[in-house]
């Protein structure tokens, strides 16, 4: 072979090789997932798992009985609950058939932001939990998380999914139910979550007087009914959600395994966009595809919102957990894993449709002004809730501010381009998560109803 002729075989080696390929690209392909990006090397114990899972789906959780942490995060819709914004205590049914519940018990008010997936979880680089990251891991706080519970976390949380998992029960809307309706509502309402009388003892008393809980969670636990607290409830509920949702065998990843045919051509363009020219990858970077961090990306506003801003209808997203007004509408960059599966999309399930959220990101301001917040946003019909929904939206100054704060640059993709990135979206998802029937329990210790 002559000089000449071996430099070009170099460089057309080079154009089809990957690892040129990531070298030639803006940002560098991650390298693949293995078990010790997770906790317990991606192996909790199962008898964990198995209480951890009898728990999720359990409404023995909440106030008034009538709620479960699957019902929001299920199995047959994705550990999502297919909705824009859910409907918590007091609802009825699962899915896109959920309604707001009728009699004593009715939902108050829409949940203010979309039910977040569960997938890969598990994985130690979700640091910050919720579309604000509220519950973070802190080394230099004395239990290691800051969260809402300030001073008052309770010791002894396997990591920030366990932590996060003391959170929904101690919300009124979201499990707990209103003041006067249960003990749990009461102390909820008062702010009362840890020591003795608090949402957590409450609930953890429920459990210890429960025979076939207690010996699931001495199998889990080695304790007694006596020793049970909501803390250990709160460890095994993670330890399910991170063994049975994670999800990290998508093409992609078997494509970043050295399986150069898992991936189809358009996939691979949509890949090459991706870490390339679309810079997707500034943000949606990592094993994950997320920076961990929190952008504004001028996402529309719906729904009843934080209690902030206009008429207290706003979401400030980040702003909420520092208190620094420079993080206002920013919000966690979701991983992608599976993305495909987990509509609606965005913070609030603004975007009924993939296309339609890659599509916003593109033009963010010119999308965020077109919003049809009557035809997107996937909930129950009721008129007091309904009334609110587009408050935001239709009010001049918020939508300026969301635009102001936004960071994507715009940028003109083809419309070839553009099926190209919603292909490389598609093999982002693991084919072992298209089927989550076996991880939903047919029945739960309580006896309550899991089948709504
Ligand atoms: C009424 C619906 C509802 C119920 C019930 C519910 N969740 Fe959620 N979950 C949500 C919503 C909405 C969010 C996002 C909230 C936010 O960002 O403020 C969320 C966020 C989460 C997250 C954070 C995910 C991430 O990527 O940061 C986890 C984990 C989670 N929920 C687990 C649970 C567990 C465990 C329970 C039961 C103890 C539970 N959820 C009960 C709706 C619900
Ligand atoms: C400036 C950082 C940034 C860049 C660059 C970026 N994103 Fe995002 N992306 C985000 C944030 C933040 C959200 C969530 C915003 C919200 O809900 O308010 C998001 C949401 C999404 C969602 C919806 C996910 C869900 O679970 O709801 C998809 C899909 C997505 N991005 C794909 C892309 C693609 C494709 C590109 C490249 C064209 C891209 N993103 C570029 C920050 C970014």
């Amino acid at each position: 072979m002559t000089m000449k002729h071996s430099a070009l075989f170099m460089a057309l080696a080079m154009a089809f090789s990957p690892a040129a390929f990531s070298a030639a690209s803006a940002h560098a392909l991650p390298k693949p997932v293995t078990d010790a990006d997770y906790y317990d090397n991606g192996k909790p114990s199962e008898a964990k798992v198995e209480l951890g899972r009898l728990l999720y789906y359990d409404k023995i959780t909440s106030g008034n009985k009538n709620i479960s942490c699957g019902t929001c995060h299920h199995g047959h819709t994705a550990t999502g609950d297919a909705l824009s914004l859910g409907v918590g205590a007091g609802g009825r049914g699962l899915g896109v058939t959920r309604d707001t519940g009728s009699g004593e018990y009715i939902a108050k008010a829409r949940i203010p932001r979309n039910a977040q997936p569960i997938f890969n979880l598990g994985a130690k680089s979700f640091t910050a939990m919720f579309h604000d990251g509220r519950v973070e891991n802190d080394a230099s706080l004395p239990y290691h998380f800051r969260s809402e519970a300030g001073d008052k976390l309770p010791p002894n949380l396997d990591n920030a999914l366990a932590a996060q998992a003391l959170f929904p029960v101690t919300v009124p809307n979201t499990m707990a139910g209103q003041k006067g309706q249960n003990p749990v509502a009461n102390a909820a309402d008062a702010k009362k979550w840890a020591g003795p009388g608090g949402v957590w003892d409450l609930l953890a008393d429920r459990l210890r007087t429960n025979p076939e809980y207690v010996a699931l969670f001495k199998k889990a636990f080695n304790i007694e009914a006596s020793e049970i607290t909501f803390v250990h409830a709160a460890n095994a509920m993670a330890a399910f959600q991170a063994k049975a949702w994670r999800a990290d065998n998508s093409p992609f990843d078997s494509y970043l395994r050295g399986d150069k045919s898992a991936l189809s051509r358009g996939q691979l363009r949509g890949m090459r966009l991706f870490y390339g020219k679309a810079n997707c990858a500034s943000c949606h970077s990592g094993k994950f595809q997320t920076d961990s961090s929190f952008h504004a990306i001028a996402m529309p506003q719906i729904g009843p919102g934080k209690g902030v801003g206009y008429k207290g209808l706003e979401d400030f997203g980040r702003e909420g957990a520092t208190g620094s007004c420079r993080d206002r509408y920013k919000f966690r960059t979701p991983t992608l894993r599976n993305v495909a599966l987990t509509g609606p999309w965005g913070h609030d399930g603004a975007f009924n449709s993939l296309e339609g959220v890659i599509r916003h990101h593109l033009d963010p301001a010119a999308s965020l002004k077109n919003y049809n917040c009557k035809a997107q946003p996937v909930m129950p019909s009721r008129p007091d809730l309904d009334a609110v929904d587009c408050e935001v939206q239709n009010h001049a100054p918020s939508v300026m501010a969301i635009a102001n704060a936004n960071e994507l640059k715009p940028m003109k993709l083809s419309k070839r381009e553009v099926d190209d990135l919603m292909q490389f979206m598609h093999a982002l998802t693991d084919p072992n998560s298209l089927d989550l029937r076996a991880d939903v329990p047919q029945r739960v210790p309580s006896g309550l109803a899991v089948w709504e």
